[in-house]
């Protein structure tokens, strides 16, 4: 049997505020018809002042890392994809190390925005098939309250603040990652962006007089990129491993939009029940997204051994990929 990297402990984390469409409503010229009939989001967590995102990063581990019932000194490695890091450097992984208390091991941040986690989980899955490590640490997190723009109806109702981490371990039975898909496309960089504070525009005050601290989208022409890609990255991994849709148990989709979702299915005739959808209490959280979407599937009882699920997501750069995982 050949090593393959099975998830052995889910956590995830969201922090306490919640702001919800009726408060967007004092904020912008927006209503809560609006936001739910055209993302179907109805309230998103906020992370507090003091709360960074190696912070929310941290307690979802911790809740992974008890649910997979191993110490964090068992750890080979942590990955953390975000891109709304604590600091610029040192990596938001390092941080999530020292909260962790863990040395002797090897820690770093994977810039992928939504499709983050499927990223890390894809980087993970080699280190631990090829044999070198045995045990890692794949967090998706991100707090795109920081990043938003307050006074900008066409993005700020669309995110949300969290976290998801999963605990990998080398396995030698029939279950695990199956096979991970990863895609980007450069040339749409701009299409989802934050223009300042990297080497482009640093920091100074007209980079702050021109707003460019905060997300630029053109949520249109991302709406269209997304249901095309996902749609496809979903082809190619059931066909690479000669599977149909009937047979996986539920696909579990990056959580931006539910239109989108249904774009979707509507594309690969799966009905909406076999899409994990729980954007309506979250929004986007961008690499939170999915491993808290997976987190609450396993959670609710859904899945037994032996099914396949399908992550899929899509994010800037622009960034998509997926991930099958027989359970
Ligand atoms: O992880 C990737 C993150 N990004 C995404 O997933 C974005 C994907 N795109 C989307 O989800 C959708 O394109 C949006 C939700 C962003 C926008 O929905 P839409 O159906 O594409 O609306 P639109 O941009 O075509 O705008 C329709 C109208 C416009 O008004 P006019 O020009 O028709 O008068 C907007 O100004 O809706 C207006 N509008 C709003 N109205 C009330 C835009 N945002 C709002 C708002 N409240 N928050």
């Amino acid at each position: 049997m050949p090593i393959r990297s099975r998830i052995i402990g889910l956590g995830s984390y969201v922090p306490e505020r919640v702001l919800t469409n009726y408060d967007l409503e004092k904020m912008v010229d927006t209503s809560h018809e609006w936001i739910l009939d055209r993302t179907g989001i109805s309230e998103r967590r906020i992370a507090s002042e003091e709360e960074a995102t190696s912070d929310l990063a941290y307690l979802a581990s911790q809740i992974a890392i008890r649910d997979a019932g191993i110490k964090p000194g068992d750890l080979d490695f942590i990955i953390v994809a975000t891109v709304t890091p604590d600091m610029l450097f040192p990596s938001s992984a390092c941080l999530v190390q020292q909260k962790l208390g863990v040395q002797g091991i090897f820690a770093f941040d994977i810039s992928a925005a939504c499709s983050g986690f499927i990223y890390a989980l894809s980087v993970a899955d080699q280190y631990i098939k090829s044999g070198i490590y045995r045990t890692g640490l794949v967090v998706g997190a991100d707090a795109f309250s920081k990043v938003v723009d307050w006074t900008d109806r066409n993005t700020c109702v669309l995110f949300g603040d969290g976290a998801g981490a999963a605990v990998l371990q080398a396995d030698s039975g029939n279950s695990g990652i199956i096979s991970t898909h990863l895609y980007s496309d450069g040339a749409l960089w701009d299409l989802l962006y934050v223009p300042g504070g990297g080497s482009r525009n640093p920091p100074s005050e007209a980079m702050l007089g021109n707003r460019l601290q905060y997300i630029k989208m053109r949520g249109n022409e991302t709406f269209k990129v997304a249901v095309n890609t996902m749609s496809e990255v979903i082809k190619e991994a059931l066909k690479c491993n000669g599977l149909t849709p009937d047979d996986i148990k539920l696909f579990i989709p990056h959580q931006a939009n539910l239109r989108i979702i249904q774009a979707i299915s509507k594309k690969l005739n799966v009905p909406m029940e076999r899409f994990k959808v729980n954007l309506a209490n979250y929004g986007n959280t961008s690499a939170a997204s999915v491993p808290i979407a997976l987190y609450e599937t396993i959670r609710e009882g859904k899945i037994e051994k032996g099914d396949y699920i399908l992550l899929e997501a899509f994010g800037a750069g622009l960034t998509w990929g997926a991930a099958l995982i027989k359970w």
